[in-house]
């Protein structure tokens, strides 16, 4: 297994601001900041929400990895055509990573919650009531790590309405995620010193 995660970022290289690492070090950013909206505003583990930040893109890396020549034209058209990566894989390809990853997980008999979450991570209004914390939380790691430009965002214009109206679903304040915050950009800092990224 260990071989096959290092195998991924073989021959990775920056194509319009995408990288495996770059979308590695985004993944790790939001698993964070799930987690720790987890420990201080519900005080909960969040186990769960940190393998969803880990997972949620992972269809981008499945794309990436089996639909090489789409790929690259999803990226282009993306940065030049100032698009949403989900936009651009619909106009090329028919579905979005969203679909690929919540395809897989189902396929690897994940928890339901994890399946929903990951489907819905660009849409959380459409998830299922039972999962609407989580839903919600992942949005909102998901917007801030690409509003602060952590590792590689597949959202260039984000929807403003929708994290506030997350926010308020969580009943977090802008104060108490900011704290949070600080402390996922010290803790990949520290990780960047060890050079995990
Ligand atoms: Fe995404
Ligand atoms: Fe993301």
């Amino acid at each position: 297994m260990r071989q096959k995660v290092c195998e991924v970022f073989d021959g990775d290289s920056d194509i319009e601001g995408y990288s495996r690492t770059l979308l590695w070090k985004h993944s790790v950013a939001v698993a964070l900041l799930g987690k720790m909206i987890y420990r201080r505003e519900f005080e909960e583990k969040g186990e769960t929400i940190y393998v969803a930040g880990l997972l949620h893109d992972i269809g981008i890396i499945v794309l990436d990895q089996f639909c090489e020549d789409e790929f690259r034209l999803i990226l282009s058209k993306t940065k030049t055509e100032k698009k949403n990566h989900t936009k651009t894989e619909k106009e090329v390809l028919g579905f979005d990573h969203t679909e690929v990853g919540k395809a897989m997980t189902n396929n690897w008999n994940l928890p339901q919650e994890l399946v929903e979450v990951i489907g819905c991570h660009h849409n959380p209004d459409n998830i299922a009531q039972e999962f609407v914390r989580a839903g919600s939380t992942l949005y909102v790691a998901d917007y801030v790590c690409q509003q602060k430009g952590l590792g590689y965002g597949d959202e260039p214009i984000r929807d403003k309405e929708l994290f506030k109206r997350c926010l308020k679903r969580l009943n977090l304040t802008s104060y108490a995620l900011d704290l949070i915050v600080e402390d996922v950009e010290q803790e990949l800092f520290k990780m960047e010193k060890q050079e995990l990224f």
